[in-house]
C-alpha cells in the first residue's frame, strides 16, 4: 500500500442501493481499486442519527457490505469495513468536534433539511454528523473522496477542519479533495425526471433498486415518463429521454450519437424496453453474487473482520499522532 493516492468513501446502510447510487458512485469505487489505495466503509454510525430499528440496521449493514462486494469491491484489493468496528472514527470525531464551530455546523443544508423532516428528533448526532464524516476521511489521510454533489458541503467542512487542526497543532492531516465522476453523476427519477432518483420516493416506479428482478426493472422502465415528441436524442428540455440515454449509455458503454442512430425510426416504447433489458442484464450478475455472498456468513465475517483490522492499523497511526499533538498523555 505505498505510493498510490488514498481514496476514502462511505455509504449508509439503507437496505439496498438504487441504480443511481450504483451508476453515480459504487460502480466507480470498484474501478478505482487498481490505481489507488481504496478504503471503503459502511457507515452504520452515521445511520443512527435518524431512528433505526436495531435488527433492521444489523441486517442492512451486512447486506450493504455484501452488496459492495457484489458490485466489484474486492476486500483483497481495498480495505472494506464496517464503521462501528473501528474505534478510531469515534475517537477522532471527538477531537475534531473541538476544532469545529457551532456556527459552521448550523449552516449545513443537510442538517437543516433533516431537522425539518424529523422535528421530533433533532439529536446532537444529527448536528455533529459532518464531524464524524470528517473523522472517517482524515483518519486515513485520504487524498480523494468520491462523493455525490449532495455531500460536497460536508467535504468542504472536512477540509476546513483539517486546515484548522493543522494550523493549531502542526501539520498532520491531508486536506482531502472531492472526486466527482464526470459521467452518470446523476441518475434522475423515472417518474419525475427533474428530480434525483431516490429510494424514499413515494412512487415505487420512480426508482430502480439494484436487487430488483428483471420483470420489475422492465416494468418500471416501460412506465418511465418521457415527452410528447418521438425523437431519441439528448437535448435540453428532454429530461426523461436524457435520463434514459444516460442510463443506457452507462450500462452499454455506447455514446449518445450511437444510441440516437441505433434507435432512429423507432419509438419510445422500443427504447424503454431496450433500456430495461440492458439494465436488467447488467444487474443480473450483481444479484447473483449478492445472493452468494450474503448466504456465506462465514466468508462475509472473515472479510469484514479482516477489513476492520486493516482499517484500525491504518487509522491508529494517524489518530495516535493527533492525540499526541493535542497534548494527551501517552499510555505507554
Ligand atoms: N455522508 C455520506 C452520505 O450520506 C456518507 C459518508 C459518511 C461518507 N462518511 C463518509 C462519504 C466519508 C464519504 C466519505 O452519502
Amino acid at each position: 500500500m505505498e505510493d498510490k493516492k488514498v481514496i476514502f468513501s462511505g455509504i449508509q446502510p439503507t437496505g439496498t442501493f438504487t441504480l443511481g447510487n450504483y451508476i453515480g458512485a459504487i460502480r466507480n469505487w470498484g474501478s478505482l481499486q487498481e490505481e489507488y489505495n481504496c478504503i471503503y466503509c459502511v457507515v452504520n454510525m452515521h445511520a443512527i442519527t435518524v431512528k433505526q430499528e436495531p435488527s433492521k440496521l444489523r441486517k442492512n449493514t451486512l447486506d450493504a457490505y455484501a452488496l459492495l462486494m457484489a458490485c466489484g469491491i474486492d476486500p483483497e484489493k481495498s480495505i472494506l469495513f464496517i464503521q462501528s468496528h473501528v474505534k478510531t472514527h469515534a475517537e477522532l470525531s471527538w477531537l475534531l468536534s473541538c476544532s469545529t464551530q457551532f456556527g459552521e455546523l448550523s449552516r449545513m443544508t443537510q442538517f437543516k433539511d433533516k431537522s425539518r423532516r424529523h422535528p421530533d428528533d433533532i439529536n446532537a448526532g444529527l448536528f455533529t454528523y459532518p464531524v464524524l464524516m470528517a473523522a472517517d476521511i482524515l483518519a486515513y489521510n485520504a487524498d480523494l473522496v468520491p462523493v455525490g454533489i449532495d455531500q460536497k458541503q460536508h467535504l468542504e467542512l472536512a477540509r476546513n477542519i483539517a486546515q484548522r487542526f493543522n494550523q493549531r497543532y502542526g501539520e498532520l492531516f491531508t486536506v482531502p479533495e472531492a472526486y466527482i465522476p464526470e459521467v452518470g453523476a446523476k441518475v434522475m427519477s423515472l417518474q419525475e425526471p427533474s428530480k434525483k432518483m431516490s429510494k424514499s420516493d413515494e412512487n415505487p416506479n420512480a426508482c430502480i433498486l439494484i436487487l430488483d428482478d428483471k420483470d420489475t426493472i422492465i416494468r418500471k422502465f416501460k412506465r418511465a415518463v418521457t415527452d410528447s415528441e418521438a425523437e431519441i436524442c439528448y437535448r435540453e428540455g428532454k429530461d426523461g429521454i436524457n435520463n434514459l440515454m444516460t442510463i443506457y449509455s452507462s450500462v452499454t458503454g455506447k455514446n449518445f450519437d450511437e444510441i440516437t442512430s441505433e434507435f432512429s425510426g423507432k419509438g419510445y416504447g422500443d427504447f424503454k424496453l431496450a433500456v430495461g433489458e440492458a439494465v436488467a442484464d447488467h444487474l443480473a450478475p450483481i444479484r447473483e453474487k449478492f445472493a452468494q455472498f450474503s448466504s456465506d456468513k462465514e466468508y462475509l465475517k472473515k472479510c469484514y473482520t479482516e477489513g476492520a483490522e486493516k482499517a484500525l492499523a491504518y487509522s491508529q497511526r494517524i489518530v495516535s499522532k493527533a492525540y499526541r499533538k493535542v497534548g494527551f498523555v501517552d499510555k505507554k
